[in-house]
């Protein structure tokens, strides 16, 4: 059988190395492929002007399945000033890859799984009744749209006529922001479409289903935000009602199920929610189980079988040009662990989980943020393991 192709896309900065050390441990586990590098990030905006260079997108649309390092992003006039003299003055605006590759491609459904690794010293821990401490288990799966909502892009400061003009349709706009001037007022919208939407329920309901999880539970805010979250709190009750009957549908409002994250994190099991209130409700569950170097993610779009799997940290820049790398690899080989469950490679996937798990269990090879070091180049002096190190000690698991 021809080897199958994945596309890796380093980035920048850490990127490349939880990237290259990723790619060790899925060889070592078996896992055969050819890795075609796609070039994506700062380089290519500082020198082409695009971060997302058509070749990388073609390359994507042919091979289907990517691995992500990170990339950097800089605000918009620090980006014009880092192009290369010919290109400086053009007018080129820099926006980032990744939402370009999340729009060009449909990947509208965001999984981001936080699960409670046994023994590392991250984890949450609380009191109990008799002030005990307990240390309850995690195992969550965070469903977030993933291209529309307060994320969509669509927003102006100083409205054009015509959007001022419609806005005073509306009575509540009329009532209180009807006197302000014009120019006074930036809006950002925050639009869900039904099928969008449609689309990530099903994608959690068949989630739970399939992992044997009992509930699914929307994290928005229906009671306020009525038109958004309000169509998807009632969708989702349509469609447990119809298709899901052996699944319970809760209902929880953002802000008390971030109260509630610390309080009974271990009685969730798969969360949805919109574009924004995915983004945090993900971010507050990784913090359960160890922060950044756990944090996974995949984006999908399940029609063309297209997705992208990735750490969900940034590119680290001050810990890019370390002669030895200190970052944690875990959360880029969870994310490779997910690529192998959505190609239906179960078996290589469960023996790298695996070896993860172990490797974290015994806990004679920890990462900086493992050993609640702040990171600096001579954590390794320390006793902090190094990246490679890492990944050296979960490949010998295998
Ligand atoms: P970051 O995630 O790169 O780093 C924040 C801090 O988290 C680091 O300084 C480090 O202390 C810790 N950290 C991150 N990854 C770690 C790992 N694997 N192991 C151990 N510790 C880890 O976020 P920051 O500093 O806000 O952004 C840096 C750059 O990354 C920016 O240019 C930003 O735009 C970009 N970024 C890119 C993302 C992506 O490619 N998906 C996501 C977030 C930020
Ligand atoms: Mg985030």
């Amino acid at each position: 059988m021809a080897k199958r192709k994945i596309v890796s896309l380093p980035g920048d900065g850490i990127g490349r190395v939880v990237l290259e050390q990723t790619i060790r441990v899925l060889k070592a586990a078996g896992f055969e492929a050819e890795y075609l590098e796609g070039d994506i990030g700062w380089e290519f905006w500082r020198t082409e002007g695009d971060p997302l260079p058509q070749r990388t997108i073609d390359l994507l649309q042919e091979h289907k399945i990517a691995l992500f390092g990170a990339i950097t992003s800089k605000p918009k006039e620090e980006a014009a000033n880092e192009l290369i003299p010919e290109l400086q003055n053009k007018g080129l605006i820099y926006s980032s890859p990744i939402v370009a590759l999340r729009q060009h491609f449909g990947l509208d459904i965001c999984l981001r799984p936080c699960r409670t690794y046994e023994g590392n010293p991250l984890n949450f821990i609380r009191r109990g009744a008799t002030g005990e401490i307990e240390e309850p288990k995690v195992d969550v799966a965070i469903f977030r749209q993933n291209t529309e909502g307060l994320y969509g892009g669509v927003e102006w400061s100083n409205p054009p006529e015509d959007v001022h003009k419609a806005l005073m349709t509306h009575p509540k706009f009329k009532k209180n922001f009807g006197q302000t001037p014009k120019e006074e007022i930036s809006i950002s919208t925050r639009i869900f479409t039904k099928k969008a939407t449609e689309r990530i329920l099903r994608a959690a309901f068949d989630y739970a289903k399939k992992f044997g999880y009992k509930s699914v539970t929307v994290a928005e805010k229906p009671n306020v935000i009525r038109e958004t979250s309000g169509m998807m709190y009632r969708m989702a009750k349509e469609m447990q009602k119809n298709d899901y009957p052996e699944i319970e549908l809760w209902n929880t409002n953002i802000d008390a199920q971030m109260m509630w994250l610390t309080k009974n994190p271990e009685t969730y099991g798969v969360i949805v929610a919109g574009n924004m209130f995915g983004d945090i409700v993900s971010d507050g569950f990784a913090g359960l189980i160890g922060g950044l170097g756990f944090a996974s993610s995949s984006q999908m779009n399940p029609e063309t079988g297209i997705g992208v799997f990735e750490p969900t940290h940034g590119s680290a820049p001050k810990y890019a040009d370390y002669e030895t790398s200190i970052v944690n690899p875990i959360a880029m080989v969870e994310s490779a662990i997910m690529m192998l469950d959505f190609i239906d490679e179960k078996e290589i996937a469960n023996k790298i989980r695996k070896a993860v798990a172990q490797v974290i269990k015994e806990g004679k090879i920890r990462t900086y943020d493992m050993m609640k070091m702040s990171g600096r180049a001579d954590v390794i002096e320390k006793g902090a393991a190094s990246t490679i190190e890492m990944a050296d000690a979960i490949i010998a698991k295998l």
